[in-house]
């Protein structure tokens, strides 16, 4: 009665406390799919049948950073590094217009090599030369006039995880830089104009319900038009190795929960939660997600993007991915999302 009282408010309300999130996040049984059907209809309610497809392209694999979870952190000697060309960027980025992938992510590691203007020449050419309908910037931590420069030269959005909600966690795991620096970042990107995407990776170590709880609490109190929500994978290059993976069942249960709070929030099904689980993708769509992000990475160079090891559709052509996620959408009811997705926030969007 507890669950059926909060599910009841969030699902009218798209509001709930922190306390109330917790009872949700407790589901259990059929109370999960309780969940998952009332996030599904909110979805449907207020965002339509469209699942979007943003083409993503992971152009540096180099981070100056060092983040305890993460394969691309900086002492890992493991791994190949690789930077794509301006000019492989464009071309990564034609290709994928050329399927059928009206917007790109541009992502990275940190990597100051690309410098402000490189990046925003890079961003210009995208769309007066390609003609890609939307631009996502996805390249971490930089300051406000880098951010400036690439609004003006015409990116769109931006997503900077705030990864999790516990200040404390956040500096164990992310060592030197802080949550509130985070958090400064996506107000400047908010002025700035930017669509802001923000999210958390659920099952961190040290991570417990109350954060998770909280995680939802500030997506929601940022008010983001797009949440990147994706279970933990332990990367055997990292000191995370030996630690256990998030859980599919809660990393749906969060998503379900901030599909309610934030019922006109792009939220995709990740491919962490594609990674963790076959179906992962499928139930994501299911509990509330209406975006999906194939890599449209070049293949030499995907494999070394190893943000987490088994990432999904690894070693498929763009062509045969795209085949197959079509299919999941079209299983499901669902359609492919036509133009350039914007949040239905801004003017002219949905
Ligand atoms: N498991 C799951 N997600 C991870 N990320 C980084 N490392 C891992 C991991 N081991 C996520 C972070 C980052 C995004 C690019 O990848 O949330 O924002
Ligand atoms: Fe770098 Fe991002 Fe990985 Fe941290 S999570 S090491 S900032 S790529």
């Amino acid at each position: 009665h507890e669950f059926m009282e909060a599910l009841a408010k969030a699902r009218e309300a798209h509001s709930l406390e922190h306390r109330e999130i917790l009872i949700l996040l407790q589901a259990r049984g059929e109370e999960v799919d309780a969940l998952g059907r009332a996030a599904d209809g909110v979805r449907a309610a207020s965002l339509g049948d469209e699942v979007h497809l943003r083409g993503i392209i992971e152009f540096s694999n180099y981070c100056r950073q060092n983040c305890l979870y993460c394969g691309l952190r900086r002492d890992n000697r493991n791994l190949r590094r690789y930077r794509l060309t301006p000019g492989e960027i464009l071309a990564a980025a034609r290709k994928a217009a050329g399927l059928g992938l009206p917007t790109i992510v541009l992502q990275s590691g940190e990597d100051p090599h690309y410098t402000a203007p490189v990046l925003a020449d890079i961003i210009r050419r995208l769309k007066e030369e390609v003609g890609v309908g939307a631009v996502t910037l996805s390249v971490g931590e930089r300051s406000f006039e880098d951010y400036r420069l690439w609004r003006e030269a015409g990116a769109d959005r931006y997503l900077l995880k705030h990864e999790t909600a516990d200040a404390a966690l956040f500096a164990r795991l992310r060592p030197g830089t802080t949550l509130q620096d985070r958090l400064l970042r996506l107000k400047w990107l908010r002025e700035l104009g930017y669509q802001v995407g923000s999210g958390n990776i659920v099952g961190l170590p040290g991570q417990t319900l109350k954060t998770l709880a909280a995680d939802i609490l500030l997506m929601r109190e940022l008010d983001v038009e797009m949440a990147g929500i994706g279970p933990f994978i332990p990367h055997p290059q990292t000191p995370l190795a030996k630690e256990p993976p998030g859980e599919l069942e809660l990393t749906l249960k969060v998503l379900a929960i901030a599909r309610l709070l934030l019922p006109r929030a792009h939220l995709p099904a990740t491919t962490a939660l594609g990674t963790i689980h076959p179906q992962g993708r499928r139930m994501g769509l299911c509990f509330g997600a209406n975006v999906i992000m194939p890599d449209t990475t070049p293949p030499p160079y995907r494999c070394y993007y190893q943000i987490y090891p088994g990432k999904a559709g690894l070693h498929e052509e763009m062509e045969t991915t795209l085949v197959s996620l079509k299919n999941l959408i079209f299983s499901l009811n669902r359609r492919v999302g036509s133009g350039p997705g914007h949040s239905p926030k801004i003017q002219g969007g949905m």
